[in-house]
């Protein structure tokens, strides 16, 4: 069963995700792309959208998403909160009708050219099956590998180098993240949460967690690409306190399902960093790493 996340929590973190993606790899990615005279995109995971609202403004010309996820209710909400976003540009956002085969479709019609976005309701699990990979230019993903196992992005590399597409995945979880100022408590909610992040999250195999990184690399260098990478940590100041505190609680919450001996001291945690959150007094970096992969030429 796919693993589920709240739209609110996506919408918060959104522009912190905007703030650590590295612009280099989006630019590296449509350099590559640059002989397509409309690209398009799929993106895995999609969520609420976010990444098609950063990564659509690298494009500079009409282009195409189809934006794959799992869970209505975050599909639905990708939809409005583009045509919010773009409404908040000042371009317009219209809906095509649905013609036979021919889903509905956003169209946002940005000064250079319209991006026209559609969703694909799928449970990624058996992916690469049902993914329309002879009808994308690019493959691109954020804050979705740490949930995949080895296999499955095994598979994804192989089928991705079959159709020969470029494979960009942003925001890959690396290692502890460091809470400020520290607390005695830290080490058990670390220990907790690391755990958390290699449970099965329904693809297959333990969840890679922030072994992502090096096994993007790997299976997509054994498949002949060229892989890239580029730091593009989260930066929590304390000014940032309900995206602290957000962070705070949902690491406390996962330590708990592993840590069950020691909840007394996760409890006592996450109430001391809710606090200091909400008093501005807490500032959290989260270690990540985006990654572009090149197919060969
Ligand atoms: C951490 S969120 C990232 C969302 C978005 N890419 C972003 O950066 O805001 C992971 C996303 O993967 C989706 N997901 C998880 N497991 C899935 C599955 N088995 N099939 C399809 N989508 C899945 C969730 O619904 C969620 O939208």
């Amino acid at each position: 069963m796919a693993e589920s996340f709240a739209a609110d929590w996506l919408d918060l973190r959104e522009p912190f995700d905007a703030a650590a993606r590295a612009p280099a790899l989006a630019e590296a990615l449509m350099g590559h792309l640059d002989a397509k005279a409309r690209p398009r995109f799929l993106d895995l995971g999609a969520g609420t959208g976010s990444l098609t609202r950063w990564l659509g403004h690298f494009v500079g010309r009409a282009h195409a998403w189809v934006l794959a996820d799992a869970d209505p209710a975050l599909m639905a909400r990708a939809f409005e909160a583009t045509a919010e976003g773009a409404e908040a540009l000042g371009w317009r956002a219209t809906t095509t009708k649905r013609m036979g085969p021919q889903k509905a479709a956003l169209l946002v019609h940005a000064p250079t050219g319209a991006w026209r976005i559609e969703g694909l309701l799928t449970d990624l699990a058996a992916a690469p099956e049902g993914l329309p990979l002879g009808a994308v230019d690019a493959v691109t993903c954020s804050a979705l590998c740490d949930l995949v196992s080895a296999p499955w992005l095994e598979r994804l590399a192989a089928a991705l180098a079959r159709h020969r597409l470029p494979f960009y995945a942003a925001l890959n979880v690396t290692g502890r993240e460091r809470f400020s100022p520290p607390h005695p408590g830290d080490a058990w909610v670390a220990r907790g949460f690391a755990r958390d992040q290699r449970r099965a999250k329904g693809f297959g195999g333990p969840a890679l967690g922030p072994a992502a990184p090096a096994a993007i690399a790997r299976a997509f260098a054994a498949a002949g690409y060229r892989v890239l990478r580029a730091p593009s940590d989260w930066v929590i100041p304390p000014s940032a306190g309900a995206m602290a505190r957000a962070l705070a609680l949902g690491h406390a919450e996962a330590a708990l399902r592993h840590e069950r001996r020691e909840a007394w001291r996760i409890e006592a945690w996450a109430e001391a960093r809710a606090a200091a959150a909400e008093a501005g007094r807490l500032s959290i970096r989260v270690p990540h790493q985006d990654l572009l992969c090149l197919p060969p030429s």
